[in-house]
């Protein structure tokens, strides 16, 4: 890949919806008009729809399936929450990349990668992260909290994946206690928290945010079928990344900013509301316990009540659940 690529894909962008020449990109960094044209064609190859004319120049259509840091960086600009974005082709996992990377400073950033070979869910389990088909991203905060905060940092992030997945379904999208987005009774997005902390509290949160995003029904094979979606599969129109991770890093802030500020109390009607456990026998597995129960409440300090079917009420502030 051209070392310009980003660059002239940045300069289409910011240009957009006019027409820049060749001319003009070749100047700007110094390369021959040979180069920005070879440039341009690699970017239609890719799938970017970029109209060429004579004596005109060349406009940006449609952003690729790709993320290109020279777009996603001026996106994100805005936002105040990261003091830097990373943007990988390949990675093995964005959430082994930021634990690295957080130590020694104390920065807060966003990791963002095309494809994962060594993703990783909650439980170590492996976590399917192919090229151009998800939003695979770590984001690394540092909240001034005690760290028995992180189970409450997660009912609020886990309101904000929600709402911008609902900007984009046409069905509505529901919270799986407790890191579990899902649309129609499928699992739509993954995420987990994790934490570095020491006696005086957090260091560093890392969330790793998994989604699945430009799937077709035929991506999924075996078991996955009945158990996963996307939200192409169920987007009111067609819709461009760029723009929904924007969205979602919006949410994201907003959520985060209530939690420094806001008792879990504000959210709790809101979370309950937008939870798709109530009402059904569920199996929990806490650490390596298992029982069968019923979720009947989330209280104000953001545990989940259980009445398990000996009739004894378990208060649990993380498990895994199956139906
Ligand atoms: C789960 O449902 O088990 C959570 C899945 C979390 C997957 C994301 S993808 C980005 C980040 N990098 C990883 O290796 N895992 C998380």
């Amino acid at each position: 890949m051209s070392k310009y690529l980003k660059d002239v894909i940045n300069i289409l962008y910011k240009q957009r919806p006019d027409y820049v020449s060749g001319q003009y990109i070749a100047e700007q960094l110094k390369i021959s008009r040979t180069a920005v044209k070879k440039i341009i064609d690699q970017l239609k190859s890719e799938g970017c729809e970029i109209d060429s004319i004579n004596h005109k120049g060349h406009c940006l259509n449609t952003l690729p399936e790709k993320w290109y840091s020279g777009i996603v960086k001026p996106m994100l600009q805005a936002n105040n929450v990261f003091d830097h974005i990373k943007v990988l082709e390949t990675t093995p996992s964005t959430q082994i990349e930021a634990k690295q990377k957080l130590v020694g400073n104390s920065d807060t950033f966003l990791i963002l990668s095309d494809e994962q070979t060594k993703g990783k869910g909650r439980f170590n389990r492996p976590w399917s992260s192919s090229k151009g088909k998800g939003l695979w991203m770590s984001i690394v905060l540092r909240p001034q909290v005690p760290f028995n905060m992180l189970a409450k940092f997660n009912l609020f992030l886990a309101l904000g994946i929600r709402d911008a997945i609902q900007q984009y379904s046409d069905h509505h999208v529901s919270v799986k206690w407790p890191n579990d987005i899902y649309i129609d009774g499928k699992k739509v997005c993954g995420f987990l928290t994790e934490m570095v902390a020491n006696s005086d509290g957090i260091e560093a949160v890392i969330c790793g945010i998994g989604i699945n995003m430009n799937h077709l029904p035929e991506d999924f094979t075996g078991e996955l079928q009945q158990k996963a979606t996307s939200v192409k599969i169920h987007a009111q129109s067609e819709f461009n990344r760029y723009e929904f991770l924007n969205t979602l890093v919006n949410n994201i802030e907003y959520r985060y900013n209530q939690f420094l500020e806001e008792p879990f109390a504000t959210i709790r009607d809101e979370y309950i509301n937008a939870s798709n456990i109530w009402g059904r026998e569920l199996k929990f597995t806490e650490n390596d316990k298992q029982f069968y129960g019923e979720a009947k409440d989330i209280d104000e300090d953001g545990f989940l009540i259980v009445i398990d079917k000996d009739h004894n009420q378990h208060r649990l502030i993380s498990a895994d659940i199956d139906w």
